[in-house]
């Protein structure tokens, strides 16, 4: 089996950093439950050691999503939030970092909370504006982090002109794929110096895995993140591993589905007279359709609609039956969920106003069920 250079998007997928396995030429990469692993005599061994430092099936999922996200190498975290602290790393004391001003409400935690313990700085900005982003800079910025499509609000940043404008000023630029997953798009190919996900979402897709991964392409970078990822041991579990790598196998034809299902719910929520808006970037209507349209392939399985008010938005939540109401998303199940209640509870009512964050918004992470199911559902809690 060998895979072609030349090999298209869902082939990667399936077949990339994956070989029959030598001892048995079973297909499928096995569990590598070990905790280390016998040498030969002293210092010649198969190039496995002690299994926080490798195993066989954490380095097939971290070749895999490698591909996928056409970086050149990858480093598998117990979670997202591990991925993105294994990224901070990087920075030292008195370093600045410019963040997507409503970016996931753990970053936001982590950063506040833990790394401004340590000298770092944080600026939020709307990275779609990139006056607001070039303001922003200062001589001690060393990272832009940029979450796009932002959640709940779905606002979009130019991936290839933000990494333009930081690399002019020796900025670092990381993007948090988690939300639109690689199928969809891929920061690498739009400059990104490293990409993160949350695993836990569209790249596991079955709601059964928590884990984090972050893509490089500097030598510089890669090797400090596997350094890092050795030295401080929040890696992810050889079961966990498999699991993401049997999820990204069908990663193609989930996103295809997903994509359609947020667009068909998109679509029949816009001409319903309860809702007073839909966020979505596969519609004509969303602000940066046209951005959407040039950087993403697919608009996605997120969208986020507006019923007006606090109590409109809990009774939809309460009147789903299909739909789960709960947090995450990416999974083959549709989730509904309401964000000023739930994801974005500790972010203070002010900040949520600014960011366009009402009482009255509603999210779902459409699933893969057969959308008029998911548009039966909704108009029956809608009624
Ligand atoms: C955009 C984004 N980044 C990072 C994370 C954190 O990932 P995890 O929950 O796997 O730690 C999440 C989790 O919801 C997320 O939505």
């Amino acid at each position: 089996m060998k895979l072609p250079d030349t090999a298209r998007f869902s082939t990667v997928c399936i077949h990339a950093g994956q070989e029959p396995d030598p001892s048995t030429g079973a297909i499928i990469t096995p569990i590598y439950q070990t905790s280390t692993y016998v040498q030969e005599e002293v210092g010649r061994h198969k190039g496995f050691e002690y299994a926080r430092t490798q195993n066989p099936t954490r380095l097939a999922v971290e070749r895999n999503i490698a591909a996928i996200e056409r970086g050149k190498a990858a480093y598998a975290f117990a979670s997202g939030m591990a991925a993105i602290d294994a990224i901070t790393t990087m920075l030292e004391s008195g370093d600045h970092v410019v963040v997507t001003d409503n970016t996931y409400g753990g970053t936001f935690r982590l950063f506040e909370q833990v790394l401004r313990k340590y000298q770092l700085s944080f600026s939020y900005v709307d990275t779609s504006r990139l006056e607001l982003v070039e303001q922003a800079i200062t001589p001690r910025t060393k990272m832009l982090f940029i979450e796009t499509p932002t959640n709940p609000v779905m606002r979009l940043t130019d991936l290839a002109a933000a990494c333009e404008l930081a690399h002019r000023h020796n900025v670092k630029v990381v993007v948090d794929n988690t939300f639109a997953s690689p199928c969809v798009q891929r920061p690498i190919e739009f400059g990104a110096d490293l990409v993160v996900h949350s695993t836990t979402k569209y790249l596991n897709g079955h709601s059964d895995s928590v884990g984090g991964i972050v893509i490089a392409v500097s030598d510089a970078d890669i090797e400090w993140l596997a350094f890092v990822q050795n030295a401080a041991g929040a890696i992810l579990s050889p079961f966990d591993s498999w699991l993401v790598l049997r999820g990204t196998k069908t990663l193609a034809v989930r996103m295809a589905q997903h994509n359609l299902n947020g667009q068909a719910l998109a679509e029949y929520l816009v001409s319903h007279p309860k809702v007073k808006q839909v966020l979505y970037p596969g519609l004509a209507t969303h602000p940066q359709h046209d951005l959407a349209k040039r950087q993403m392939r697919g608009f996605g399985g997120m969208l986020t609609f507006d019923v007006g008010t606090l109590e409109a938005a809990h009774l939809v939540c309460k009147r789903v039956r299909l739909m789960a109401l709960a947090e995450s998303l990416g999974g083959v199940e549709t989730l509904i969920s309401h964000p000023a209640s739930m994801t974005h509870a500790s972010v203070p009512p002010e900040r949520r106003a600014q960011i366009g964050l009402t009482d009255g918004l509603v999210r779902i992470s459409a699933g893969i069920e057969d959308p008029a199911d998911l548009i039966d559902d909704i108009r029956q809690a809608l009624a």
